[in-house]
């Protein structure tokens, strides 16, 4: 899949640009604060519909502009037309060719992978970016994926209000079972779709994991929910849908009490984490920063083959100013990697982190003050 044309208008520091990108490799160079990850956060919000970075939508309008603008050519088997309207006054607007689209059609048209510097603590950072980690591709390339787990979010919220409300007035609780039902079978349904993305998941990194580090390395990824986190680490799973739901049942049996002094929902997928294992080791408390980063790469290059074997198609992969954060081998790796099998854009305050033969095939771009030349 390619991203063939971007047009921005209003959005984050441009007024006004439009560009064609190369099917191969793109590299926008410039100094700080000139628009370079504004760049690439438009393209991801036309790929997830929403931005990674932003409080809300309208903080993308160009500040004292009514409304931003956005239109992306994407060149899959057929071509497709994406754009989107932000406004201050009126709600969000996603179009594909033309036609105002619900973002659950939206989002998976355009496949992107986004690769910042905060992926870089994937393993080490919390729970909740590596669960995001692994929403972020399967709402790409699974609608009812992404469905079930607002619809999961809507009942965590409303079932947190309840027992918040229920520490006021305890007959209330009587409407806890009904939202218990639905928590059960929205959370196992995101569960179960978790744990088979992870499982190919692992297939891939641990092939990467195994060719960076010269056949030393044993990369493993386990998904652990939060009943098995509560009985202190990763261990047997639950194999079958009942199994895990009557999992579920147990710890939200067991924390009830808890749960109502808190006010809160203690139990569910938005406790659960992924565990990384290199030669059978917790990475997060025994791994190098070296061996970490390797790890990450891995997930992230797993990701593309993940996305393509679902859909045919390789994401556009979007680097924001990773690669000085990485040593000249990784880079260079990891570069050649794409460059043979995804459409990739790159942001860099200097050309010099870039390997010349990839320079010389690459098309470079300039970026200054949110103007692109
Ligand atoms: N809504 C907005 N309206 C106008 N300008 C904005 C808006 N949001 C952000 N900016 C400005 O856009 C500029 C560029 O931001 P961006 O994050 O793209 O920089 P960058 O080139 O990635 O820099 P760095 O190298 O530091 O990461 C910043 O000066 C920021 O203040
Ligand atoms: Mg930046």
């Amino acid at each position: 899949m390619r991203l063939e044309s971007l047009a921005l208008k209003d959005f984050r520091n441009y007024e006004q640009v439009s560009l064609e990108l190369d099917p191969g490799l793109n590299i926008f160079v410039g100094d700080n604060a000139q628009g370079k990850t504004n760049l690439l956060e438009a393209v991801y919000v036309l790929a997830l519909s929403k931005s990674y970075r932003a409080a809300q939508d309208s903080d993308l309008i160009r500040h004292g502009a009514q409304r931003a603008l956005a239109a992306a050519q994407v060149r899959k088997l057929a071509a497709v037309e994406l754009g989107f309207v932000l406004s201050h006054t009126e709600k969000k607007r996603l179009l594909v060719n033309g036609k105002a689209a619900a973002a659950n059609r939206f989002v998976g048209t355009l496949l992107a992978v986004l690769f910042s510097p905060d992926s870089l603590q994937l393993v080490k950072g919390a729970p909740a970016d590596r669960r995001h980690f692994l929403d972020v591709q399967i709402c790409q390339i699974d609608p009812v994926y992404r469905k079930t787990l607002l619809e999961y979010q809507r009942v965590v919220r409303q079932r947190n209000s309840l027992l918040k409300a229920a520490q006021e007035s305890r007959a209330l609780l009587g409407q806890l079972p009904a939202w218990d039902r639905q928590l059960v079978r929205l959370g196992t349904q995101v569960i179960l779709r978790r744990l088979t993305v992870v499982e190919q998941l692992q297939k891939y990194a641990r092939e990467t994991q195994r060719e960076i580090s010269q056949e030393r390395e044993d990369l493993d990824l386990v998904y652990v929910p939060f009943f098995a986190l509560r009985d202190g680490g990763p261990h047997k799973l639950p194999a079958s849908e009942a199994e895990l739901s009557e999992a579920f049942e147990k710890a939200l049996r067991e924390l009830h009490a808890e749960e109502l002094r808190r006010g809160c929902t203690l139990v569910g997928p938005q406790r659960d984490d992924l565990v990384f294992l290199v030669n059978g080791r917790d990475l997060r408390k025994f791994g190098s920063q070296g061996q970490q980063r390797s790890a990450v790469l891995a997930c992230i290059l797993a990701e593309l083959e993940l996305m393509h074997a679902e859909t045919g198609e390789y994401p556009v992969v979007l680097l924001d100013d990773v690669l000085s954060e990485l040593d000249k081998n990784r880079r260079l790796q990891l570069l050649t990697l794409l460059n043979a099998k995804a459409q990739t854009i790159v942001t860099a305050t200097s050309l010099d982190s870039f390997p010349q033969e990839l320079v010389e095939r690459a098309a470079v771009y300039r970026i200054r003050q949110g103007r692109i030349a």
